[in-house]
């Protein structure tokens, strides 16, 4: 769909205007590589570290400990932002706890942040139940097929169902052509959805891919660029923010 792809790219944009962290809570997910960035902490990696440590029992360490020690460890920090990657479960297990631990880093330390941005899969299971902190900006990422459609519709409908508040939300239709516009547009419609932004194909987007480069080397003059800038400036526009009011509150 593009959910990666876009998550990196407005980290990127969000990274020149203030603080970022950046939450990859999809196990299958690469936002790290889009990123450029490489990553050895995962919460599934902490988690087996802090269990199997010698001096400490599996029995002896409860869940609340160590959902405190993976707080302090999980946020890796890189030059132009921070990344918590949440990675496996070991041994095919659930992921309601990995899950806990990215609701806990929302509610504890996002707030040292100016923007938090998760790449999650249609399942918004970190956001499923209550945590302290809403949501400024859902987006929801569909390609210009009825499948994406129909998930992005699911997404939203999910998220209305979620105890937190949502402020914006945003449709985003990814790797569109011109001509397939008004035909898109219309079967949106008839799923009582509007699309909010468009993106196109770009063919050095593919290359990038193809050679696995990272999404963020793509030239700033592309028209996918311009694009993600103008989801940007929703972004901050729904969240009630400007540029010069997030360079004031770092100065002072
Ligand atoms: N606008 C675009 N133009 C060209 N290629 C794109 C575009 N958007 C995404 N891609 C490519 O499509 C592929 C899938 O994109 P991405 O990984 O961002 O999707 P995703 O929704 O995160 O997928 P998954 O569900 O597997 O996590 C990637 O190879 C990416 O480079
Ligand atoms: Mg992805």
């Amino acid at each position: 769909m593009g959910k990666t792809s876009l998550s990196a790219l407005i980290i990127n944009k969000l990274s020149k205007i203030g603080s970022v962290l950046a939450i990859d809570a999809d196990p299958d997910s690469n936002l790290p590589q889009a990123l450029g960035v490489t990553v050895q902490k995962t919460i599934g990696r902490v988690r087996e570290s802090i269990i199997n440590a010698p001096a400490r029992s599996k029995a002896a360490m409860s869940k609340e400990t160590f959902a405190t020690l993976a707080l302090h460890e999980v946020i890796e920090e890189f030059p132009k932002f921070d990344v918590v990657v949440m990675g496996h479960s070991e041994g095919g297990g659930c992921y309601c706890f990995l899950n806990s631990i990215i609701r806990q880093l929302i509610d504890f330390r996002a707030n040292s942040y100016d923007f938090t941005v998760i790449d999650c899969h249609a399942g918004l299971e970190h956001l499923s139940r209550r945590t302290t902190k809403g949501v400024d900006v859902l987006i929801a990422v569909t390609e210009a097929t009825k499948n994406g459609i129909l998930t992005a519709k699911r997404v939203i409908e999910l998220s209305k169902e979620l105890s937190i508040d949502i402020g914006t939300t945003m449709v985003v239709a990814n790797k569109v052509s011109p001509a397939l516009r008004s035909s898109l547009d219309r079967t949106v419609e008839e799923n009582g959805l509007t699309i909010d932004a468009y993106l196109p194909f770009d063919e050095d987007m593919a290359r990038l891919s193809l050679f696995g480069k990272p999404v963020v080397s793509l030239s700033g003059d592309s028209p996918l660029i311009a694009a993600v800038d103008r989801v940007c400036e929703r972004i901050l526009e729904d969240c009630g923010i400007t540029g010069s009011e997030l360079s004031m509150s770092r100065i002072q």
